[in-house]
């Protein structure tokens, strides 16, 4: 399906995208993160804003600026991101979730900056809730969208991922290509849906692909 242009097949439809990476604080002064810069988050959001949906875009620090037309909510942690879209869930259409969630964040938060020593330094970390897993979990009508960022076995590890947290699709891609993936503009996915299809896209610019991930939703509206 293409649209016209203008045309606003999300118009009524509630659509929550989270971007970016969390951060975990460690100490006043430092934190845990990875890097994820959230422009295929960003992307995605001003996309559906643009097929007239209400948007959501829950994000981690970023140097993007808001989406025009798409209500931002800054995050840093994966808990903080959790709860915001936790509270929006209830009313959504569909979330996507192409934020880099930490999967751990520092057992303790020092109140004062970690000083040096001569020994080695021993981190203990937690696990983070799995966000999207809750998410499948709770599932009602909306539509749940992954991303799986892989540097190998990328169809086995995203296939798993999208039945275990009962997903509709799943965005793969291997960020060990250096052309695409993290921080740059282009993205080249493999994209699994639960019916066992999946489709082979060449490398492409984020906001094409957010515009194909969006078609898809709206096929499955
Ligand atoms: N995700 C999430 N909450 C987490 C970790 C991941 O909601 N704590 C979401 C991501 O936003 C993404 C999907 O789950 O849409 C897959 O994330 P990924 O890091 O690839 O998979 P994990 O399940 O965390 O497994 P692993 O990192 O071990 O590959
Ligand atoms: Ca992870």
């Amino acid at each position: 399906m293409d649209f016209m242009c203008g045309e606003q097949p999300l118009q009524g439809r509630k659509i929550i995208v989270t971007a970016g990476g969390t951060i975990e604080p460690l100490d006043p002064v430092r934190y845990l993160g990875n890097h994820s810069t959230g422009k295929m988050g960003y992307a995605i959001a001003a996309e559906a804003a643009k097929l007239g949906a209400e948007v959501l875009l829950v994000s981690g620090p970023s140097n993007l600026a808001d989406p025009a037309g798409v209500k931002t909510v800054r995050i840093q942690t994966a808990l903080e991101m959790q709860a915001a879209v936790q509270a929006a869930y209830a009313k959504a259409d569909a979330v996507i979730m192409s934020a880099a969630v930490a999967d751990y964040r520092p057992k303790t938060v020092a109140k004062d900056k970690i000083k040096k020593s001569d020994d080695e330094l021993v981190l203990h970390l937690e696990r983070n809730p799995d966000i999207l897993y809750g998410l499948g979990q709770q599932k009602d009508k909306q539509i749940l969208v992954g991303f799986a960022a892989e540097t190998c076995n990328v169809e086995e590890y995203a296939k798993k991922k999208l039945s275990k947290k009962n997903l509709d699709f799943i965005v793969a891609n291997d960020v060990s290509a250096k052309d695409a993936g993290f921080a740059v503009d282009n993205n080249r996915v493999q994209i699994y849906f639960r019916n066992g299809e999946c489709e082979k896209y060449p490398l492409m610019s984020k906001q094409e692909l957010a515009g194909i991930i969006l078609n898809k939703i709206v096929e499955m509206m």
